[in-house]
């Protein structure tokens, strides 16, 4: 926010004007669009309509927001779809559309730290994204619905956002959908209410969330729901998918053998979704991890472990992601291990037999992307765990266990960066890890032997 307070031209002509034009991207340098200036969303309540045979969309959208300065004008991200009425405060707001940017002027300035509400009322046909990666984000359609996964820009397909992890709120959706279909969210459950051959379904997620991770994926489903110790769970699973009970009936154990490790589970409610998708991979959803299908137990294992490593502790910027990957990548190995697999040692010492030469396999270093279409690099999810492995090597099986619940701890439901986890390393250690975390995040190429 203090980028844009620095491309204004000085504080008195902001005082003159008596506000700015919030920003059109919070500054990530992967996505310089994504995210807003100006302002912070505490809750966004979603109220969405979706015909699977159309493909139509209606969603009225009310969302509560501080102003972080004095704004004229400010903007949300929402791509494809159609606002037709924006109010501010309840009066209605001019708007227009630029790219990504859903640019309103409200009809008085909001003054700096002062909460204000946005009402958007929007429909169409959600379009879905194609990432730099290539793969499909956003509302994705299925034969039966719809199968939603947002990482890292699809928000804005569905619903009017301000689209960066840094930016994280309470998420309330309403989803109406023919009878015979169900529309699956994050957290609770609180009711079904069924009228003229439809059905709504209110969700109800009170920990702040990134906007990637919020879904409302709809279809066919059979719901299971269950107490694990003090957590609601709730499974969801399109009768088409096959054989993947044994696996989902795991997600007990998983969940209590990572909280021994990482520090108690962050959110209050559990679960799983698995829906045949054209999209290839599967989505740590917050508290209701996303699968095209019926995947293994260790792609169960990697996408819980992200309830702790990316869904509660949250990225502050996406070139920062190996904070989310390495970390799954790691709980994965764990798991394994655990369960009488490999062990963390064979896993690190097989990864790091990869010769020098593979350089699709060590770069880029997992600490420097470059691109966003590296996001999901193998190398940001190998190496990424690489490097927990060999911190645990270095520091200690005790000292680093104690850096992972700090981490967990310290940064529950919020954001944090590199240079944070660094910090925290070095405090359980004692030692100085500049040049450690230098040679395994930075330096690009195999790091050679004894050179950490
Ligand atoms: N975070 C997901 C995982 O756990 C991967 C998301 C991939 N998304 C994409 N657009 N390529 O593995
Ligand atoms: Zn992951």
């Amino acid at each position: 926010m203090a980028a844009v307070v620095v491309a204004v031209a000085s504080a008195s002509a902001v005082a003159a004007a008596g506000g700015v034009d919030g920003a059109p991207g919070v500054g990530d340098p992967f996505f310089p669009d994504a995210g807003n200036g100006g302002y912070e969303v505490d809750r966004y309540h979603l109220d969405i309509s979706y015909s699977p045979g159309s493909a139509n969309l209606v969603g009225h959208e009310r969302l509560r927001a501080t102003a972080t300065e004095g704004l004229d004008r400010f903007d949300l991200d929402l791509r494809g779809l159609n606002p037709d009425r924006v109010k501010v405060n309840g009066e209605p707001a001019t708007f227009s559309r630029s790219g990504q940017e859903l640019i309103i002027t409200p009809a008085a300035i909001l003054p700096a730290n002062s909460p204000f509400t946005v009402q958007v009322d929007y429909a169409g046909t959600p379009q879905t994204i194609t990432d730099p990666d290539g793969s499909p984000d956003g509302w994705i359609r299925t034969d039966d619905g719809a199968w939603v996964a947002s990482e890292p820009q699809g928000s804005p397909s569905w619903f009017a956002a301000n689209d960066h992890p840094s930016d994280k709120a309470e998420f309330f959706l309403h989803a109406t959908v023919p009878a015979g279909l169900k529309a699956i969210g994050n957290g609770r459950l609180v009711k079904v209410v069924r009228h003229h051959g439809l059905r709504t379904f209110e969700w109800s997620e009170p920990v702040p969330m990134a906007t990637y991770l919020a879904t409302a994926t709809i279809g066919r489903f059979n719901v299971t729901r269950s107490h694990l110790d003090g957590l609601r769970s709730l499974v969801a699973v399109d009768p088409q998918v096959q054989g993947f009970g044994k696996t989902l009936a795991k997600i007990p154990q998983i969940v209590r053998f990572f909280s021994t490790r990482f520090g108690p589970y962050p959110f209050k409610d559990v679960g799983a979704i698995a829906d045949p998708s054209p999209a290839a991979y599967s989505l740590e959803v917050q508290t209701r991890p996303l699968f095209p299908g019926a995947v293994g137990e260790i792609t169960l294992a990697h996408e819980l472990a992200h309830q702790w490593f990316g869904d509660s502790v949250s990225l502050k910027t996406w070139p920062d992601i190996w904070l989310n990957e390495g970390f799954a990548t790691f709980a994965q190995w764990l798991w394994g291990q655990h369960t009488g697999g490999e062990s963390l040692k064979h896993d690190f010492r097989h990864s790091y037999a990869t010769p020098a030469s593979d350089s699709g396999f060590w770069d880029p270093p997992p600490g420097d992307p470059g691109t966003p279409a590296n996001l999901f690099d193998g190398t940001i999810y190998d190496r990424g765990a690489m490097t927990l492995e060999a911190l645990r090597e270095k520091i200690g099986s005790h000292d680093f266990y104690v850096t992972l619940r700090a981490w967990a701890h310290d940064h529950r439901w919020g954001n944090a960066t590199t240079a944070q986890f660094i910090h925290t390393a070095e405090t359980a250690s004692g030692k100085d890890l500049a040049h450690f975390f230098h040679v395994w995040l930075q330096r690009p190429g195999k790091p050679a032997p004894g050179s950490w």
